[in-house]
């Protein structure tokens, strides 16, 4: 049986709390609770709007949907991530162009970029892959110079920070998911972070069937709602999050101080806030780690052990013979180890001395 978890929902009396005063109220779904967290939320990350939604998936796709991507545009992508971060860009019509990552930071190469950006090319997906932030000065100046927005998957990096801004404030939007594995939880949820005040009243209606008001509906909408128990989990978790945050950073130092001379420890690029939502690390020998760490109760993960671009899925919508050499290698090497805030002192140097014993053995 697995003793330390690869990831750990950290919940006390207080989440309880706000979710019995959201059931005895009898109002359930989108309702105060939300619009509470969601202006929370854009103070936190500093943008005007957010738009919660129902998940991280949802609001890629919202944000998509109310950039106005459609068939036949081209949306770039890396194919280093969760396959939610493509897959919108599939429902709304539109094909995924993959650029390969950079090999420190695991995130898209900016260096690749220009040269995916053909006359149908919309938008930029930039994944802030493991909580570290991706090159968004690059990036943005590359989208602005082509006319085309960017959305940045910040999914795994609530509280992240590049060049002293805030990850979900740089680009047109910013999508965050609230998963029970993420750096804080509503259960399953997600918020689009905007500063244009049009696009969040275009999103507000887009995620609640178009309604301007009850049944006047001005468009055709979808149902991509947070319930009002979720939200009121995700309030009390957000006055969390810096502590949570914290102790992530803490526990990475800890784990790359013990390791580092042993295994690839992760890169932190300079001027950045990593919110190590992963720590991953890369071991050619990762299987034979996998098992050492499972026989010592220690659970692991292999984020992602594919590329992309090598799902079927994605087979009918990618040039053929396309390949991402650095994806493709990294994807077969890294192994996360738990960082999570519930660690203890004796669980990080259980980690450190089983990682240690494999490699020296
Ligand atoms: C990078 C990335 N994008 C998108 C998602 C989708 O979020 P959700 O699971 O909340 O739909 C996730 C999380 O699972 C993710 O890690």
């Amino acid at each position: 049986m697995t003793e330390i978890t690869i990831s750990k929902p950290n919940f006390d009396g207080a989440e309880k709390a706000a979710v019995a005063e959201v059931l005895d109220s009898g109002m359930l779904a989108q309702g105060p609770k939300v619009f509470e967290f969601e202006k929370q939320f854009a103070e936190y990350i500093g943008t005007n709007h957010a738009i919660a939604t129902s998940s991280g998936t949802t609001a890629i796709h919202l944000a998509l949907l109310g950039l106005g991507i459609k068939p036949g545009d081209e949306v770039i992508t890396t194919p280093f991530t969760f396959i939610a971060t493509a897959t919108p860009i599939l429902f709304c019509g539109a094909r995924p162009v993959f650029v390969d990552i950079d090999p420190k930071t695991f995130n898209i190469d900016p260096q690749k970029l220009e040269a995916a950006i053909t006359d149908k090319t919309k938008a930029i997906i930039p994944v802030h892959l493991y909580g570290q932030p991706a090159a968004m000065d690059p990036i943005v100046e590359l989208a602005q110079a082509h006319e085309l927005v960017v959305i940045e998957d910040a999914c795994q990096a609530h509280g992240a920070k590049y060049h002293g801004k805030s990850i979900g404030s740089i680009g047109d939007c910013g999508c965050f998911s609230f998963y029970p594995t993420k750096n804080m939880t509503t259960s399953e949820g997600g918020m689009v972070t905007t500063n244009d005040s049009e696009m969040a009243e275009n999103l507000a209606l887009l995620r609640n069937h178009g309604q301007l008001q009850r049944y006047d509906y001005n468009m055709i909408g979808y149902n991509f709602r947070m319930t009002d128990i979720s939200a009121a989990i995700g309030i009390v978790q957000l006055s969390k999050l810096e502590q949570f945050t914290e102790k992530r950073i803490i526990n990475a130092k800890k784990l790359t101080e013990g390791m580092e001379d042993v295994v690839g420890v992760p890169y932190i690029a300079p001027d950045v806030r990593h919110v190590f939502h992963q720590y991953t690390i890369k071991q050619s020998s990762r299987d034979g780690l996998r098992s050492a760490l499972e026989a010592a109760g220690i659970g692991s993960g292999i984020y992602y052990p594919k590329s992309l671009h090598q799902l079927p899925v994605f087979q009918d919508h990618i040039t053929e013979g396309y390949s991402a050499p650095v994806a493709e290698e990294v994807s077969s090497e890294v192994l996360s180890l738990p960082v999570h805030p519930g660690l203890s002192e004796e669980d990080i140097e259980k980690i450190i001395n089983t990682v240690k014993d494999f490699i020296q053995q």
